[in-house]
């Protein structure tokens, strides 16, 4: 997905953009550009963009453009979809006839025949990309001179353009010959509009506003908004009025700044016991022994009675997601599959009646996700979310949900979103669980344990410099496995993703048995094999699996429980963790895995906040 920002006010905006993208970078990277339409003598849009980040447009702005400045702009940083990455394909684009400048998010789905029927009309092409049409359909549509001629200003052109377009966007627009009058809409890609004092600060996600103002309104699919110096208008695509939803940011500055951490990744994973006792404060009742989730309250009975629960999410939220599977079935006692949205979507699910399905979104953007969550209520199903943006898509799409307040994770890898939805899931299996079947006693005694996670994360957190020693040891391997088993098998999966996301390391997780079933062939002299061999149920089995790899000359880590002295006769290194219930357990086992991840990705020398080919958020399919 891709960042945007534009402003309409009364102040310059070069710095408000600039420092705006720099805030969005972290969604998208491959390349940036601003417009901005300055009113000296004759008004004129000037553009500037570039392959690379932020900083490098920076730079080419100060060059190109050193004196540019103007009170309304858009901005833009990339992530391809459509074209390759080269600067001609860099918003913001306009038309060929300079009369649209527009930046935007998403996939028009139906930009060929729109092109082909563009390019009929004459009209000329200069990208390989989507947006590009979009921009030349508005501008085929707007008369310049509808104020004599009563054409179609900016705003109706844009209505026009948007009911001929398929897919999903989040545009802003403007024109040269109407510098002030700023159109944005969105359909299934996120856009809000930061409303301040005489200005507007229309942005991607809250973290490009909050330094403006932290009121904001939020935009429906198929809205529209006009945005000028004297205030606003919202409609549909059909030009039916919209009254604005107005809501309040709830983001503090410092937690999207780094605060004196190298990397937000490390930042976000040093921050977990602090985000986790933020994600169970007031939700613990440990007098009563209840959970107290008033997000689903209204929903209790429904839940109560549910006859299976489909857990569904993408990457990291799929992998917490599993850890929930195991929580429901374990303590709720009711039948729960897990699935990734983007199959989930397309299979034609059975749904029957009493089906409860749980979307897990850190961004609450993911377009397979929300896809999924459609798809799965229209069929009957009640929706609910475990999610962390407030006012996210998705969040506003459910029937019912839970926030996991861990606060804005900016770093691309997911570390303290998984730690909160696991915890998220694991308060909701307990809030069924009490309704059901479990004592007050138990649930007390659960939560009691549940509470001291974060301390247990803490005591992981002080063997950072042993775990960086371990992983620098590997640095060299180009393949690894992560196995588990139980309620840590996903924790494997997890710990894979993490390190082959940020480090480029190929690696696979998988549970631990099922790596004899062929993986095993994979093994050879030294090749790292990182075990979740905490004390439960398994451990007997994980320790017969450590001994087959270690046959076979594989190097064995071992994620294992304080005190266990039976681990050190296997394994060559061993990273030890509080002992806790099993179902607890992947919240801490996983935080040796983020480490390992971390420290590979910064020897190796890469971007670790912002790793090539990745985005933080996959608003497209
Ligand atoms: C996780 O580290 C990745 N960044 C990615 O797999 C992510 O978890 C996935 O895209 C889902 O994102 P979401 O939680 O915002 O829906």
């Amino acid at each position: 997905m891709c960042g945007i920002i534009a402003y309409i006010g009364a102040r310059p905006c070069r710095d408000i953009l600039i420092e705006g993208l720099k805030r969005l970078e972290y969604r998208g990277y491959d390349s940036a550009g601003l417009a901005i339409t300055q009113t000296i003598g004759d008004c004129t849009t000037h553009v500037c963009k570039t392959v690379g980040r932020v900083a490098d447009l920076e730079r080419k702005l100060e060059a190109d453009e050193p004196t540019l400045n103007g009170t309304i702009g858009l901005a833009h940083t990339r992530w391809a979809t459509h074209g390759a990455v080269t600067d001609p394909n860099t918003h913001p684009h306009t038309d060929d006839r300079g009369l649209i400048c527009l930046v935007h998010n998403g996939i028009i789905e139906n930009y060929v025949s729109l092109k082909k029927l563009l390019e009929e009309k004459g009209r000329k092409f200069r990208t390989e990309t989507d947006t590009e049409v979009l921009a030349t359909l508005v501008s085929e549509l707007y008369d310049p001179d509808h104020a004599k001629t009563g054409g179609m200003d900016l705003e109706a052109a844009v209505q026009a353009a948007l009911r001929e377009v398929t897919g999903a966007y989040a545009i802003a627009v403007m024109s040269t010959r109407d510098p002030d009058t700023l159109v944005v809409a969105r359909k299934g890609s996120p856009l809000i509009v930061g409303i301040g004092n005489g200005e507007f600060i229309v942005a991607s996600d809250g973290s490009a506003i909050i330094s403006h103002t932290a009121r904001a309104m939020t935009l429906d699919d198929y809205s529209v908004v006009r945005l000028t110096r004297d205030g606003l208008r919202t409609s549909t695509i059909d030009n039916v009025e919209l009254s604005p939803k107005v809501m309040q940011l709830e983001i503090e500055l410092g937690e999207i700044e780094l605060g004196g951490f190298e990397h937000y990744m490390r930042k976000e994973i040093f921050e977990q016991p602090r985000a986790l006792r933020r994600t169970m404060s007031g939700r613990l009742n440990h007098n009563e022994g209840c959970i107290v989730l008033g997000g689903l309250l209204a929903h209790a009975k429904e839940l109560v009675r549910s006859r299976r629960v489909i857990i569904c999410g993408q990457g990291t939220a799929l992998n917490a997601g599993m850890v929930g599977e195991y929580l429901f079935e374990d303590l709720a006692r009711i039948p729960t599959e897990v699935e990734y949205a983007s199959e989930l979507r397309y299979r034609n699910p059975i749904i029957e009646e009493g089906t409860v399905v749980i979307a897990v979104s850190q961004s609450g953007e993911t377009a397979d996700t929300l896809a999924a969550l459609h798809e799965v209520r229209d069929r009957g199903a009640l929706g609910l979310g475990v999610i962390n943006v407030v006012g996210s898509t998705i969040s506003r799409d459910t029937d019912a949900g839970v926030y996991l307040r861990v606060g804005p994770e900016i770093g691309v890898a997911s570390t303290k979103a998984f730690t909160g939805q696991v915890m998220v899931l694991t308060m909701m299996s307990l809030f069924l669980a009490r309704r059901r079947l479990m004592s007050g006693t138990d649930v007390s005694a659960f939560m009691a344990e549940l509470a001291r996670v974060p301390d247990h994360i803490e005591a992981v957190l002080e063997q950072d410099d042993e775990i960086r020693a371990i992983t620098e040891k590997h640095i060299g391997r180009e393949n690894w496995l992560f196995l588990g088993r139980g309620y840590n098998y996903p924790t494997a999966m997890e710990g894979a993703l993490k390190l082959k996301e940020i480090s480029y390391i190929h690696a696979e997780g998988m549970p631990a048995a099922e790596m004899k079933h062929g993986p095993i062939a994979l093994i050879d002299e030294g090749m790292p094999v990182v075990f979740i061999a905490t004390k439960g149920a398994q451990y007997d089995k994980v320790m017969s699996n450590i001994e087959e790899v270690r046959s076979r000359g594989g190097h064995i880590i071992a994620v294992a429980t304080e005190g266990d002295e039976d681990i050190r006769r296997v394994a060559e290194d061993v990273i030890y963790i509080p002992e806790c219930p099993e179902p607890l357990s992947p919240m801490v086992a996983v935080v040796p895995l983020q480490l390992i991840a971390y420290h590979a990705a910064v020897l190796r020398g890469h971007d670790v906040d912002k790793p090539r080919n990745l985005a933080k958020s996959v608003t497209v399919e």
